[in-house]
């Protein structure tokens, strides 16, 4: 629930201000965050994880990386998940303690693997035998030992979207776990290398907790069978992948109800399950949400540009495109829609689409919605994660600002780009 976002007296706003008031100072396609929001939900985590001795949430960055929202992110006391040398730099940026910084990733390359090694983060997570030899020889190379955790890939079917789908064996990613056990013993051996930890990410928009269940019993059946061999793990990191509703964010008498039934994880339930099945003696847990921090936070403002009916159907074009905002495009994902003013127009079928050259450029199709024409405000919610972050420069257009808003206070945290910005 997107509480921190909501609509007083028929307007959207945005903890106090309204969305209109940044609209208009700022311009559309813009892209807003509640920092209470952010703050909401991570200690949401913290709570129901607390139960857990010691365990630890590192935030991913690829779910949103703006150095601003970092920054809040790592005052919170959050550690964080990272996939590039890139990611890296913008953790320790933003504050990230560098034992605090995990790098993950199926294709690191040397220069990942140097910056890790050069910055003493916490932990590189391993995902081939290969890269355990590059790994070692890297450190050598530096002069250094390399902490190392194992990525296994438990063969457990997330019941997610099959494009954010990563524990099967049939995906690129981890170890298979029946083969992980000599991975590990040539660990062990290795002289530049330290091996620390057990990873395993199996998806991402997790609605039910019984896959992570599934993950956690055959890692825990795989920690137990190496203590057997004599080596020692202290460190469990679950991955992320708790997902977030994105039906119903906002509930008012002027907007439809969202009628299909959206499943989410109970936290308790889920951090009650993780703890029974991997408290281990001397292993501590982490947990990687990237998602869940960040999603429910942004929303994504803009304007209608025309209202056109064809034969078929009415279309509401908008000046947000693909480009800056692509869920739909790649996973056909469901983002609520809201205009920024409620007025009583009863609703109806609409396409809301945006100006790029492309078929897939919509936010919504045959989506009953309260009349929209040119000039209204719209907001396209849930956004806050994998938004801004895979959004591109596809037809040339330049990139939206970020705001960040804390109750009555708004600060640009990335500016919009110019037609410059593209040379
Ligand atoms: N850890 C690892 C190793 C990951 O690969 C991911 C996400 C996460 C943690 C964080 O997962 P989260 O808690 O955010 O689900 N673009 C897609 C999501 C791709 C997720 C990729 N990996 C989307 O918009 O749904």
């Amino acid at each position: 629930m997107t509480d921190k976002i909501s609509f007083q007296d028929n307007r959207l706003f945005i903890e106090d201000i309204p969305a209109t008031d940044l609209a208009d100072k700022y311009g559309t396609p813009l892209y807003v965050y509640s920092a209470n929001q952010i703050a909401n939900n991570f200690r949401n985590l913290e709570r129901a994880f607390g139960i857990i001795p010691h365990a630890k949430i590192l935030y991913a960055l690829k779910a949103n990386s703006n150095p601003e929202v970092l920054r809040y992110i790592s005052a919170l006391g959050g550690g964080a998940d990272t996939v590039s040398a890139g990611e890296i730099f913008l953790a320790l940026r933003s504050g990230f303690r560098p034992a605090s910084i995990s790098l993950a990733g199926v294709g690191k390359t040397d220069h990942d693997i140097d910056f890790a090694v050069g910055r003493d983060i916490g932990t590189i997570i391993v995902e081939s035998d290969e890269e355990l030899t590059i790994v070692s020889q890297r450190a050598a190379a530096l002069g250094r030992t390399a902490r190392v955790s194992l990525r296994i890939n438990p063969d457990v079917d997330a019941r997610t979207h099959p494009h954010i789908s990563t524990g099967l064996k049939e995906n690129k990613f981890g170890i298979n776990i029946d083969r992980a056990a000599e991975t590990a013993k040539r660990a062990v051996k290795m002289k530049n290398v330290e091996l620390i930890g057990i990873h395993s990410h199996i998806g991402s928009q997790l609605t039910e907790h019984a896959p992570f269940v599934e993950a956690a019993e055959s890692i825990r059946k795989f920690v137990l069978g190496l203590k057997r061999e004599g080596i020692r793990i202290r460190q469990i990191d679950v991955g992320g992948g708790i997902g977030v509703r994105y039906r119903n964010a906002i509930r008012h008498k002027l907007l439809p109800v969202e009628t299909k039934e959206e499943q989410c994880i109970d936290l308790d339930s889920l951090a009650k399950a993780i703890k029974d099945k991997l408290s281990l003696p001397g292993c501590e847990i982490l947990i990687e949400p990237g998602r869940y921090v960040v999603a429910e936070s942004g929303v994504l403002l803009t304007r209608v540009l025309y209202r056109k009916e064809s034969a078929e159907r009415t279309f509401v074009v908008v000046d947000a495109g693909m480009n800056d905002m692509m869920r739909h495009a790649l996973y056909s994902a469901y983002h609520q829609i809201v205009p920024a003013e409620l007025k009583n127009s009863g609703f109806s079928p609409v396409d809301v689409v945006g100006p790029v050259c492309e078929t897939t450029d919509a936010f919504a199709v045959q989506r009953d919605l309260p009349s929209l024409k040119r000039g209204n405000l719209v907001a396209i919610l849930t956004v806050g994660a994998y938004g801004y972050s895979i959004a591109s420069n596809y037809n040339s257009r330049p990139k939206p600002a970020e705001i960040l808003v804390e109750k009555d206070y708004a600060r640009v945290v990335r500016d919009r780009e110019t037609l410059e910005d593209l040379i």
